[in-house]
């Protein structure tokens, strides 16, 4: 279990005065931090297809970037690369416990947990992120530089990695085993490994508006749904036949926002578009399905988990009428059990203590046992 201790800062006053505005240090974040996986598992997992992975490292002074899977390391020496793996929380239980302690932060706002291993003058160069990240350092140091947001050029340094032009620094530390360095999206940042080292970034993302409304009209057409043309049954004749009237103007634009506006089409969207997995997930079916008579009992005996990287949330408004979003998909429930429900979609980990009241509920066992048959939950340890 990962304790983030903020020094002597409130969540919320971290909220208030750091994320999403500045940069800051949190030195010992975690205390006694242990890496959750070695180097060599790391690297073993960067040599599966279905793990996005980066080698990032440098040749003659020229920056050299490579996508996985990777079949060997030994070309690489022992300094000046380094190793990056998407999705970790996918693939490893022990490095998604990093994600915990940031549960003040809603869910939906996550994306993934990435680790990096690097040797010593490791670095991925000098880049901008789109994401607010918690660099958490592992074993080993590294020396990070931050600079100011604002105008910065970027450019390929390499046909898979973008660079930042040269930028004075804010921040200008090194980070030792526990300790943690916030970034907000548009701070250029460079990490360049001290020794052999491993960090692990726990990385939220915001969407942009071009991102959803794409999405979006993805959604519309897989459900056969805004496909009505303009009408305009009472035109008048018109004597300027090259413009395009106020009201023609609104009628077109009232065309698309009548989607927008129709909050239960754009809700059921938007819960499938948050909990749509961008990573493959590592999902182990059960090898007989259970029966809902076994769940009942296993509710008692067991705690269940869920998977690694899965995404369940729910609306707070429509949560009570019975609707969750989970893995990309709308599921419907009795509304009897949405506080269950909840449970489901706030915890990763739920023992037979927080499932009394629901492990003889027959509706929240008929749910309980389609998600374990799908994989999307497991059993943890007997208690
Ligand atoms: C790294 O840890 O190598 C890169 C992390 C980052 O800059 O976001
Ligand atoms: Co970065």
């Amino acid at each position: 279990m990962y304790t983030l201790n903020l020094n002597q800062m409130t969540q919320q006053e971290f909220l208030d005065e750091y994320w999403q505005k500045k940069p800051v240090v949190i030195r010992q974040g975690f205390k006694d931090f242990v890496d959750p996986i070695a180097p060599d598992e790391l690297a073993g997992l960067a040599m599966e297809e279905q793990i996005e992975s980066r080698l990032v490292h440098k040749k003659d002074g020229q920056w050299q970037a490579a996508f996985g899977p990777f079949d060997s390391y030994e070309h690489l020496g022992t300094q000046d690369w380094s190793l990056v793996v998407q999705a970790l929380d996918n693939f490893s239980e022990e490095a998604a416990e990093i994600i915990e302690p940031f549960r003040f932060i809603p869910h939906w706002r996550l994306d993934d947990i990435m680790a990096s291993f690097a040797m010593p003058g490791g670095s991925v160069g000098p880049h901008i992120d789109n994401y607010d990240t918690f660099i958490c350092q592992g074993s080993g140091k590294r020396h990070w530089r931050v600079g100011n947001n604002g105008e910065h050029v970027e450019f390929a340094a390499h046909e898979a990695l973008l660079h930042v032009e040269a930028f004075e620094s804010i921040i200008d530390v090194e980070l030792e085993t526990g300790d943690i360095l916030y970034i907000p999206p548009g701070f250029p940042h460079e990490g360049i490994s001290l020794d052999t080292s491993m960090s692990f970034s726990v990385g939220f993302r915001g969407n942009s508006a071009v991102s959803v409304l794409s999405a979006f009209a993805d959604h519309l057409i897989d459900n056969e749904k805004g496909s009505q043309l303009l009408t305009d049954p009472d035109r008048q004749v018109v004597s300027h036949s090259g413009e395009v009237s106020n009201n023609d103007y609104a009628s077109i634009k009232s065309q698309v926002q009548n989607l927008l506006d129709d909050d239960a089409s754009f809700k059921a969207f938007t819960g499938q578009f948050l909990t749509a997995a961008k990573h493959d997930l590592d999902t182990l079916l059960p090898d007989e399905p259970f029966e809902m008579e076994e769940v009942s009992n296993l509710l008692n005996s067991h705690a269940i988990k869920r998977l690694g990287g899965l995404r369940a949330f729910y609306f707070e408004d429509t949560i009570e009428q019975g609707l969750c979003y989970i893995n990309g998909t709308e599921l419907q429930f009795s509304s009897d059990i949405a506080n269950g429900v909840k449970l489901l979609c706030d915890n990763v980990m739920l023992t037979p203590n927080a499932m009394s009241e629901w492990s003889h509920n027959v509706a929240f066992v008929e749910l309980a046992t389609e998600l374990l048959n799908q994989g999307y939950w497991y059993l943890a340890e007997a208690e």
